[in-house]
């Protein structure tokens, strides 16, 4: 039996008709199209669908869709400036290096986001922290630490010459 769900996708209200079994991540890649959000092990232990919900990561292979109901959820496409673009986490992670196959890499994206948005001055064993829940089983994560340490860093520096 579908049921409607109604929350906040990416900062726009989305309206949807879903069976009420179906999982965030199915909602947000079968039914909304968004597919940057990645299924790894679909039981919670990778993180590759990680998410944000009312601005927490959650990973939505866990997450029932009716749960989302007048909630706000971020996938890695809502964390662009632009349609297209990339946000500065995702430049940076690019720029340095840590991102191989990818498939780690949306989810990876939101936790760092997610981190930085609650410690604007992660130390290195934070962001470690941070990252804990999201596997990466090509890069050895010293890129990925070294990409949301420049951003965070970058951040701050945009923020004194404001
Ligand atoms: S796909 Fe959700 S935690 Fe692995
Ligand atoms: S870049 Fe391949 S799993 Fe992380």
């Amino acid at each position: 039996m579908n049921i409607q769900i109604d929350f906040t996708l990416n900062g726009r209200a989305v309206s949807i008709d879903a069976p009420a079994h179906v999982t965030l991540l199915r909602l947000l890649r079968d039914y909304l199209n968004l597919t940057g959000t990645k299924e790894g092990c679909a039981i919670g232990e990778c993180g590759a669908c990680s998410v944000l919900l009312d601005g927490r990561v959650v990973n939505s292979c866990l997450v029932l869709a009716p749960q989302v109901s007048g909630r706000d959820v971020m996938t890695v496409e809502g964390l662009a400036p632009v349609e297209g673009a990339m946000s500065d986490l995702q430049a940076a992670f690019v720029k340095y290096g840590a991102v191989q196959c990818g498939y780690c890499t949306p989810g990876l994206v939101i936790a760092g986001e997610a981190l930085l948005r609650d410690n604007h001055f992660p130390t290195r064993d934070e962001i470690n922290d941070g990252i804990a829940g999201n596997l990466c089983r090509c890069t050895g994560y010293q890129q990925i630490v070294d990409a949301i340490e420049q951003t965070a860093r970058q951040r701050a520096a945009a923020q004194v010459k404001e």
